[in-house]
């Protein structure tokens, strides 16, 4: 259990430089017009854990098929995903066949989808549900099935939409950067003139670094809903690690892009495959929670564990992933000791801290105080959100200590109490983002 039963409360003098009233962050950018994912996208994507596994002969349970998106979309309607927002049932590469019909047009691979893209789409709608599909700005896809060139942008983005398809995920192996500086934005309009809402993934930025000055986000959250800004995930903590890292060194300049219709996208959740051990499961959960991150699993619904299904359908977890106000949390602190303190402000004045150990050797008692947080002066309701426990009022400027398993998290809903007339707020700690213990 990460939260420790002997909760410490110490009373200390509050520093008045340390009250601030100013609201957090703010957002004035433009999202894409066409009034999809106001919070981050949830579903379901094939890649990470299926990957371009096309030998239905000898692996026909695994193999990209439509048995595969359809045993898939029954557990996201049946298990209880539907009902907390995991909506999008997404097919990734390797869908296609190696030619395009008589018409230009994309098709499905015959032997593996016979039925073809319309029907599953109906199958994914009459169970209320939304259906992506994968194309590559490009000569070929990453699996080197036919890409999008400039030329079929327009007649690729029709035959979606004729399809039925909710979603394009767009990526970008075997093009340039002319090729996707004039292509991205091509396809945003394409997508937008076949009159059919559909929600568009551009994985344009990760091509070229993911920061400025190669990468305008401004112009990405116009053209764009989600965008994959770095390296693809892979089923291990050390790859959830890099994504976190880079996230987090580069947060100043990712933070303010996100917001309702426009997200960064640190990829797809890996709990229930092989790579994670519980602890680090929570962490990624968490720590995507706080990212206002895309919440694609990609694992095998079929013989999930009920740890790894407890983890991705906890409630107040996805309540705070999908907070209206759509403003991505910070990391606050890296301590000397290796605890990591993230942050993100809510709505109605609430906010969710995050400790996380970077430690390898046993739980972590970590003592600190709201107020050297960011945290004005008042009382604090908090809710553990992993051992569903509302613990004592904190005022912000008690000691606190919580205990972190190593690789693990303790993670807080706070709500301020508020007393009449006298409103507090979570105060500003972008402020003290580069404070280092
Ligand atoms: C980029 O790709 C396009 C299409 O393949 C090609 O015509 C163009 O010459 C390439 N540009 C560069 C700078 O390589
Ligand atoms: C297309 O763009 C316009 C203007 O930005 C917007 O009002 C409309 O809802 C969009 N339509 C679709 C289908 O995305
Ligand atoms: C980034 O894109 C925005 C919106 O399209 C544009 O107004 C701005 O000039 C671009 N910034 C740079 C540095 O190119």
């Amino acid at each position: 259990m990460p939260w420790e039963p002997g909760f410490l409360f110490i009373n200390r003098e509050m520093d008045p430089s340390l009250v601030i009233f100013a609201l957090a962050f703010s957002s004035a950018t433009l999202a894409l017009d066409n009034g999809l994912m106001r919070t981050p996208p949830m579903g379901w994507l094939a890649w990470e854990r299926f990957r371009c596994d096309i030998d239905c002969r000898h692996d026909p349970s695994n193999c990209i098929s439509e048995w595969l998106f359809r045993d898939m979309a029954d557990r996201l309607a049946e298990d209880g995903w539907r009902e907390l927002g995991y909506v999008y049932i997404n097919i990734d590469d390797c869908w296609s066949s190696m030619d395009r019909d008589k018409e230009g047009r994309l098709q499905s691979d015959p032997d593996r989808f016979p039925s073809g893209i319309p029907k599953l789409a109906r199958y994914v709608h009459d169970r209320g549900l939304k259906l992506g599909i994968y194309g590559d700005l490009g000569m070929h896809t990453c699996g080197g099935y036919p890409g999008t060139t400039l030329d079929t942008v327009a007649i690729d983005a029709q035959t979606f939409a004729d399809w039925g398809v909710d979603m394009l995920k767009l990526d970008g192996c075997y093009s340039n950067s002319t090729v996707q500086e004039e292509g991205y934005p091509l396809m945003s309009k394409a997508l937008n003139a076949t009159g059919r809402p559909i929600a568009y993934s551009c994985s344009w930025p990760a091509y070229e670094g993911g920061l400025p000055p190669k990468v305008n986000y401004t112009q990405l959250g116009e053209i764009c809903n989600l965008w994959r800004n770095y390296d693809d995930i892979q089923d291990s903590w050390d790859s959830v690690l890099d994504i976190v890292d880079w996230f987090s060194t580069n947060q100043d300049v990712l933070q303010p892009a996100a917001g309702p219709g426009k997200w960064n996208d640190p990829d797809m959740l890996i709990i229930g495959n092989f790579g994670l051990s519980l602890e680090q499961s929570r962490s990624q959960m968490a720590l995507w929670a706080i990212m206002a991150a895309p919440l694609f699993m990609s694992n095998d619904l079929r013989t999930l564990s009920n740890e790894a299904r407890a983890i991705l359908q906890n409630k107040v977890l996805i309540q705070i992933n999908q907070d209206p106000l759509g403003i991505q949390g910070k990391r606050l602190l890296q301590e000397k000791s290796r605890i990591e303190v993230f942050w993100r402000p809510l709505s109605e004045s609430a906010s969710a801290l995050l400790f996380f150990s970077r430690r390898s050797d046993m739980p972590y008692r970590y003592k600190n105080a709201l107020s050297q947080l960011g945290y004005t002066d008042g009382n604090y309701k908090v809710y553990d959100v992993f051992t569903g426990k509302t613990m004592p009022v904190l005022t912000h400027d008690m000691y606190f200590s919580v205990s972190i398993n190593p690789s693990g998290v303790v993670m807080w809903l706070l709500s301020p109490i508020v007393h009449r007339g006298k409103a507090h707020s979570t105060g500003n700690p972008s402020l003290l983002h580069n404070h280092v213990e």
